[in-house]
């Protein structure tokens, strides 16, 4: 997985990876994103300039990012400059000229009456998932600059206990007690549970019994996600009913004006240019509404049921890809015992399927299910706990 760290600030990237290393992510920083626009820091609080930021390149990259926002609260002058400190002494201040305006406003005033707290928000976001964390680190601020490692303030503040500026620390030893270090724990641990979660696509062509095999990964703990009752929930929207009325008539509403679902089935699985047509107007909102569901679900596996997921493309939204197969003749023996489908529209619904030998072609697990549910269920169980639970 890659995360975009929101920041060209070497010191806070090296900081960063430190902190995160044991994760198994690709970092990126903004020098990866050249034409990413500058965004400008203007919240009222350190958490909302970091959530701005994580925001606008989780947008711009399409990637999960990260961002932080530092500030210095000095006890002596009213909490300033707090969200102001890179711009203390000025918009282009330099570390330098920021510390040299703090030491002169300090200027007399005893080193018990320099209490400052610096802190630390980070924002992670990924699409419309998003968390922000907090971290705080209590200290004095010296009266020179000590010690060259470090940047920003680090020279003039001395983390409360540790006898020392932070910058005459080494990254690991700030690491431990610094305000980012503080709030970069909590952000692993919410990465780590973001990292560790597995997105299966489930799918089989009709009657191929995999809504079947969707429950026995539920029974084990998976979150299942099934995309024909989402694309039925799409359906019901105000705008995609206009839109399919402009294009199918209005015929296709039953007297409740709500879409009949079978008699748009007839006409589109029948008519591959009518199929297309539909799919261009409701996969997009389905891909989105799947998409919001995956990043706000607490679940660590969740299963997409979905019996076109190749078909649509939406293979990009799981990690593994899992097909259910039968026999031809099993598949129409039991669509004949469990529908009310002809089979003129079972013909058609085949056709506008990929054949079950593509989709095998393309499976990184399979489960036949011809034989029994035992049978069946034991393989689950097999894919279950040899590459699903412990990944
Ligand atoms: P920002 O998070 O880069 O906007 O930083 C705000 C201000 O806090 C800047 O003046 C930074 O130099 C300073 N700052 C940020 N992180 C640290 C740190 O770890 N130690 C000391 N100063 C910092």
């Amino acid at each position: 997985m890659d995360l975009v760290l929101a920041t060209k600030n070497l010191d806070k990237i090296k900081e960063i990876k430190d902190a995160l290393r044991e994760l198994k992510l690709r970092i990126l920083t903004l020098k990866d994103f050249p034409d990413f626009p500058c965004v400008e820091e203007d919240a009222d609080s350190l958490y909302g300039n970091a959530l701005k930021k994580a925001r606008a390149i989780a947008k711009f990259s399409g990637k999960l990012s990260l961002a932080d926002d530092s500030g210095l609260e000095v006890e002596a002058l009213g909490g300033a400059p707090g969200v102001l400190s890179a711009r203390f002494a000025g918009q282009e201040a330099s570390y330098e000229d920021n510390n040299l305006k703090l030491l002169s406003l300090l200027q007399g005033v005893s080193l018990d009456k320099r209490k400052a707290t610096i802190r630390c928000a980070i924002a992670i976001s990924e699409g419309n998932k998003e968390r922000v964390v907090e971290g705080a680190c209590k200290g004095t601020i010296l009266p020179e600059m000590v010690g060259s490692n470090g940047f920003g303030y680090d020279s003039l503040f001395e983390p409360e206990g540790s006898g020392r500026s932070s910058a005459q620390m080494s990254l690991k030893e700030k690491g431990k007690i610094s305000h980012r270090g503080r709030a970069l724990r909590k952000a692993k641990e919410i990465l780590k549970d973001w990292e560790s979660r597995l997105v299966l696509g489930l799918t089989g062509s009709i009657g191929s019994g995999k809504s079947t095999v969707a429950r026995m990964f539920q029974e084990l703990g998976a979150e299942i996600i099934d995309a024909d009752k989402v694309g039925h929930s799409v359906l019901e929207k105000k705008e995609v009913r206009e839109s399919i009325v402009k294009n199918f008539g209005s015929s296709i509403l039953d007297k409740e004006g709500k879409i009949e679902r079978r008699k748009l089935g007839k006409i589109v699985f029948r008519d591959k240019k009518r199929l297309e047509e539909l799919n261009s107007i409701i996969h997009p909102l389905i891909f989105s509404e799947i998409k919001r569901k995956i990043t706000f679900s607490e679940a660590r596996i969740i299963i997409i049921d979905a019996a076109i997921l190749l078909e649509a493309g939406g293979d990009s939204l799981v990690d593994k890809v899992l097909v259910v197969n039968a026999s031809y003749e099993t598949r129409r023996k039991r669509i004949r015992e469990s529908s009310l489908l002809s089979s003129k529209e079972v013909e058609g619904i085949i056709k506008a399927q990929f054949s079950q030998d593509e989709k095998i072609q393309r499976a990184d697990f399979l489960i036949e299910n011809e034989k029994s549910i035992k049978e069946s269920k034991r393989q689950v169980e097999r894919i279950w706990s040899k590459f699903v639970a412990g990944c």
